[in-house]
């Protein structure tokens, strides 16, 4: 069997499956002529790590040109050695500190930077931004540092360059030190240090300044020990991305990268978006011996218990803990084309080993563009080079995402236009909620009651509120609220249950356990929820939800009309296998013996909330402290206003 020419793709491009793990991957950034190419020459002096004979050879062919050595021109030298095969547009140099090895990603500009960081070519874990003494914070630094947390980058640190220039000069880099801090606040980042240094002479880099006594701080090279590299992502979801499938021997094999979480075999995967399942039978990477499991960051080739006939672009995952199969989502966009980003217009799309089509159906910028404000939701026709939006992505067939927080790898896509690619984003919802289904009969008229809210809330001595318990059979939704209302109704409150079996041998009685049927359950309930709410009742519900658009638009019809109540959605992370050996209603038994079908962690997928109030694991608590927990959250919540 040849080597599949997939393995080629993505950032892993060499064997680095392993050696990734501990590498940090720091950008620096700045103003032009802050000196960031100086910083980054120096740096790889002084820790030792330039080829040998690189800097004796820079400095020999200064000589010759009659020119000074600069440190700033180490890095185009050892670009211009580098395979001009490389498609990425920045300069991807490995260095070591004492502690570790890093690489430094060194993007020319703003727009070379964040192509490569939308794309996942040269995702940073952290970022160092330079601003020249003399010449203080300019547009660039705002620019970058607001890139820098768009994109989610938390870790930065400051370098404050040319000191020698600025004489040395205490009060100077103190004022740069706060404005520049100051501006960073703006933004929510808090940056780990602010070093005065002179990148040209080496003051803080690698070593501390004999000429800044007044300083006690860290050195650029203290500060990138202390950045954290983001531990692997074996622990996350499950998520494979589906390459190619080959044919070897009689065997089927399924080729694809494990974006995320740990593969075993025996494993029970499911496949989206065409939902198909199967066992892994075995796993087999590519020249190596058969083994037993398989960690994200890997290339593996599978083989299924069943035959099924699966293509480029699927994503396979567990049952409990699915990605969203969905038509719509909600992104950040960075577009960097000639021509614009048009709203309704077409666009290719890539996501992992996703090729797909849609248009944006919302599109708003971000940022003001002069200001570089954030400016939410201005509505706008277009983007262009170098803007930011936020947008609703319609696509033209069912994909499979997750928003970029929860697993990156499937959450990050770049935007064609024709074969160029023109911009990138980052997913941050999947499915728009819908707030509220349109009602069939015409003619009607909303009437308003004579009781205030306010009065009721004065009765009550508190304000509704719904507490929604989302999580698997046997996660113990039921039990946390009955004792949630058993200890609120104790504090004289107004409370009540709603809960998945009552409800469903009621009131939804014509409903089952179809995507669809499980959908308007949901909407039901949240309908019922909001009635008892704007009554001043606090409503618990005990329902699997599995799915987060159905939880989003729960959440949409609560909010609709202005209602400004508290809606806390409270996600019962109890692992399925707990929950399985729990199984208080003997279903998953029966479930995983074929007799009950669509069984939510078994047969039928879960969607876990990634931005819920509140996360329990009720393996880890008991069911006392998880319900004062729950009612110290509330308490403050309900208060009146
Ligand atoms: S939901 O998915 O639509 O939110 P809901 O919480 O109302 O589900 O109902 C779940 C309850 O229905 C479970 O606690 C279980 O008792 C029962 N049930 C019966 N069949 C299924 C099934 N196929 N999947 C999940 N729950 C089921």
């Amino acid at each position: 069997m040849g080597e599949p020419a997939e393995r080629l793709e993505g950032r892993h491009v060499a064997a680095d499956g392993s050696a990734a793990a501990a590498r940090l991957r720091l950008v620096i950034v700045g103003h032009v002529d802050h000196g960031k190419s100086t910083l980054i020459g120096r740096l790889l002096y002084d820790t030792g790590s330039l080829p040998d004979g690189k800097y004796e050879q820079l400095v020999a062919v200064a000589a010759r040109r009659g020119v000074p050595f600069e440190f700033a021109n180490v890095t185009d030298a050892l670009q211009a050695e580098r395979d001009q095969n490389v498609t990425i547009d920045t300069t991807q140099i490995g260095f070591r500190t004492a502690r570790r090895p890093c690489v430094l990603i060194d993007a020319p500009g703003h727009k070379e930077f964040l192509k490569n960081m939308v794309t996942g070519a040269a995702g940073a874990d952290a970022a160092i931004v330079v601003v020249d003494a003399h010449d203080g914070v300019r547009e660039q630094s705002r620019r970058h540092a607001l890139l820098l947390k768009l994109l989610g980058i938390g870790q930065v640190a400051v370098a404050v360059n040319k000191m020698d220039l600025a004489g040395f000069d205490a009060g100077l880099f103190d004022r740069v030190a706060a404005e520049y801090t100051a501006f960073l606040a703006t933004l929510g980042l808090t940056p780990v240090a602010v070093v005065p240094v002179s990148a040209r002479d080496g003051d803080n880099v690698a070593g501390p300044s004999g000429r800044m006594p007044w300083y006690g701080g860290p050195t650029i090279a203290d500060v990138i020990d202390g950045f954290t590299v983001p531990g692997p992502a074996a622990g996350g979801p499950l998520r494979l991305a589906v390459q190619a499938i080959y044919r070897f021997d009689r065997r089927r094999i399924v080729a694809g990268r494990l974006e995320s979480g740990t593969l075993r075999v025996g494993d029970r995967l499911l496949f989206l978006p065409s939902g198909k399942q199967s066992r892994v039978r075995s796993i087999e990477e590519w020249s190596a011996p058969v083994r037993h499991a398989a960690t994200a960051g890997e290339t593996v080739g599978l083989t299924l218990t069943d035959e099924l006939f699966l293509g480029r672009g699927e994503v396979a995952c567990t049952l409990e803990d699915t990605p969203s199969r969905t038509a719509r989502f909600s992104a950040r966009l960075f577009w960097l084309g000639r021509r614009p980003f048009v709203a309704g217009q077409r666009y290719t799309f890539k996501l992992a080993t996703q090729e797909f089509t849609g248009e944006a159906v919302t599109l708003s910028a971000a940022v003001d563009a002069s200001t570089l404000e954030p400016v939410a939701g201005m509505e706008t026709p277009q983007l262009a080079a170098g803007e930011i939006g936020e947008v609703t992505i319609r696509t033209h067939r069912p994909v499979v995402v997750d928003p970029y927080g929860r697993v990156p790898a499937l959450g990050r896509f770049v935007v064609q236009d024709g074969l160029e690619v023109c911009g990138g984003g980052i997913v941050l919802e999947s499915d728009e909620p819908a707030a509220a289904m349109a009602p069939v009969a015409a003619h009607l008229t909303r009437s308003h009651g004579l009781v205030s809210r306010e009065a009721r809330e004065a009765r009550l001595g508190h304000r509704g509120a719904v507490v929604w318990f989302t999580g698997l059979s046997g996660a113990g939704k039921s039990t946390l609220a009955r004792a949630l209302e058993r200890e609120l109704f104790a504090r004289g409150r107004q409370v009540c249950v709603l809960d998945g079996d009552n409800v469903r041998l009621g009131l939804n009685a014509d409903l089952g356990f179809s995507d669809e049927d499980r959908a308007e359950n949901i909407r039901r309930v949240a309908e019922v929820a909001r009635l008892f709410a704007e009554q001043g009742t606090i409503v618990i519900t005990a329902f699997i939800s599995p799915f987060r658009s159905d939880r989003l638009r729960a959440r949409a019809i609560l909010q609709r009309d202005g209602l400004d109540l508290p809606f806390v959605e409270v996600y019962l992370s109890t692992p399925l296998e707990v929950c399985a050996t729990r199984d208080p209603k003997q279903l998953y038994a029966r479930a995983r013996a074929g007799e009950i079908p669509a069984f939510t962690g078994v047969s039928a997928p879960f969607e876990p909330p990634d931005q819920a109030e509140l996360v329990l694991d009720t393996s880890r608590r008991s069911p006392e402290e998880a319900t004062l927990e729950l009612a110290g959250y509330l308490e403050p919540r309900i208060e009146i206003r």
